[in-house]
């Protein structure tokens, strides 16, 4: 499979239009961002788990990076709600299930092998940073090689300098409406912009909570 695997260009979904496809477990639903391969692939998803459900165990062979986006997501070693951010590095396993249901954003086998932090973080409770510029605040969740994965957050109104990616950019609209000169973003948006493009982003009185990764598209 083959879904917007040339990260030259660039890519804008919404996930409130996109359809969910059944998944070879019973119960999981996913929309398909972006993948390359088959059931085993380098992939980025919106994943949906009905209540009750239990994932296959299974092992990360080139790692797991989650962001609960809603309803409580379970594995062996704990219970995730909404905010919680995991990364499971690669070799790690786990049998994932949900008791009441959850949606999740997941990006598999995007790890470099160098990379063998397991990381639990509750983004409901873990320290903003100021930007750089005023309106804009920071949640650094994870950096390793080049690659920045935060979350960041616009006050109402906020404008941010013009900038380039070198390594390309890849935004998640978590909550509030986010713009750049090329169009608006509602929650649920999708951004990925290939390396070494660049936008003036902004948000107008809606403010905006987003998921930034950056470097990754080098
Ligand atoms: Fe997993
Ligand atoms: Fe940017």
């Amino acid at each position: 499979m083959d879904i917007n695997t040339d990260f030259k260009q660039r890519i804008v979904l919404n996930t409130d239009q996109l359809a969910w496809q059944s998944s070879p477990v019973q119960g999981v639903e996913r929309q398909m961002l972006d993948r390359d391969g088959g059931e085993l692939a380098r992939a980025t998803s919106v994943v949906r788990y009905a209540p009750n459900t239990q994932f296959t165990p299974h092992t990360h062979d080139g790692g797991e990076e989650i962001l609960v986006l809603d309803g409580c997501f379970s594995d062996e070693r704990g219970n995730y709600p909404a905010g919680t951010y995991l990364r499971n590095p690669p070799g790690s396993q786990h049998a994932p299930y949900s008791t009441d249901g959850c949606t999740l954003f997941v990006k598999l086998r995007q790890f470099a092998q160098t990379d063998s932090q397991a990381l639990r973080l509750n983004t409901k409770a873990s320290d903003w940073y100021p930007g750089l510029v005023p309106g804009l605040s920071v949640m650094p969740l994870h950096e390793h090689d080049g690659i920045s994965t935060a979350l960041v957050r616009w006050a109402p109104n906020t404008a941010f300098n013009p900038h380039v990616h070198p390594g390309g950019e890849e935004i998640y609209v978590l909550d509030g409406v986010f713009h750049d000169e090329f169009g608006v973003y509602p929650k649920g948006s999708w951004i990925r912009s290939p390396r070494y493009s660049k936008h003036a982003p902004f948000t107008k009185e809606e403010g905006a909570l987003i998921y930034v990764k950056v470097g990754h598209l080098a």
